[in-house]
């Protein structure tokens, strides 16, 4: 009975993940394994550099980040820049002195810019706030190790342009296989070897838009590392205290116990019943 339950769940297991699988998502979303799924996993700091360099050569002509610090960029967990790197970057951008009003240079405490393009959405939260794979799948643990693929949706549409245009109402609109509704807006930003990396890794389109996709993994939850390091702590801990109070339990009663089975040292041994 057990032995069947136990097969008939392992089937429904592999069935459900195999069927995922199969199926790649809504709207072509394929699965990406990132470095920084699963409950173990962690950013990539030389990814999160390369897709702070894509950001900043080609994204940040239309897109803002406004909810991120420059500081934040020599965060332990995120591209770990130095910081005499983090004062470089924000340096070269301007930023609204809260006292005075007036424009300056930015220093690592003030936010990236907003978005200076009509229509283009801020990116500091996008990576939550898409879903490239909806509802549970399998036995819904896909979730807790894929995550819910924001970043595979944007990966998605950074590849999903297929080269037509239309126009509609005065705009044009681009055909894109990844985005609801089949024409997005925003022309296509990536086409393969838009930047070059210094640490030489590759820069075709699929490449650029992955560590593009995790550069904005990282700005929509910075703290994911920590927050999987205090769950790690918390789950060690209360595995130790389960223990420590099973074994209790056990000592506690273990005299009590004896007695009622009538075990070594019980009534039974003595002879006499229990009044
Ligand atoms: C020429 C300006 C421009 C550039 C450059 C640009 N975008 Fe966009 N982006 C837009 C506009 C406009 C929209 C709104 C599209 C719409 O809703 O139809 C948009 C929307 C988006 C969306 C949201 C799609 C959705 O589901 O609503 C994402 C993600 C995105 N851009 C990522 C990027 C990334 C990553 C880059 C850099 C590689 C980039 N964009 C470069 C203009 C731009």
């Amino acid at each position: 009975m057990f032995k069947k339950t136990l097969l008939s769940a392992f089937m429904v297991l592999s069935l459900g993940s195999a069927g995922f699988a199969e199926e790649g998502g809504e709207h072509g979303v394929e699965d990406i394994a990132f470095s920084f799924e699963g409950p173990f996993g962690l950013f990539d700091k030389h990814q999160l550099q390369r897709g702070l360099q894509v950001y900043s050569e080609v994204c940040a002509n239309c897109h803002g980040l406004n909810l991120v610090a420059y500081r934040t960029l020599g965060d332990p967990g995120g591209p770990e820049l130095e910081a005499g790197q983090v004062k470089a970057y924000a340096a070269q951008f301007e930023a609204v002195d809260a006292e005075t009003g007036d424009y300056r240079t930015a220093i690592p405490s003030d936010k990236f810019n907003s978005s200076t393009y009509d229509g283009a959405p801020d990116l500091s939260l996008m990576a939550k706030a898409r879903a490239g794979f909806h509802g549970p799948y399998g036995l819904a643990f896909n979730p807790l190790f894929r995550g819910v693929g924001g970043p595979e949706y944007i990966v998605a549409i950074l590849n999903g342009y297929t080269g037509e245009e239309k126009e509609q109402a005065g705009s044009v609109l681009y055909e894109n296989t990844a985005f609801p509704g089949g024409w997005i807006s925003m022309p296509p930003p990536l086409y393969g070897e838009d930047v070059t990396f210094s640490d030489g890794s590759p820069n075709d389109l699929k490449s650029e838009a992955i560590d593009m996709a995790a550069f904005l993994m990282w700005t929509a939850e910075p703290k994911m590392m920590a927050r999987k390091n205090a769950g790690m702590i918390a789950v060690l801990f209360l595995s130790f205290l389960a223990i420590m109070l099973y074994l209790t339990n056990k000592k506690l009663w273990s005299g009590v116990k004896r007695k009622q089975w009538g075990g070594k040292g019980g009534p039974a041994e003595q002879g006499d019943p229990i009044e």
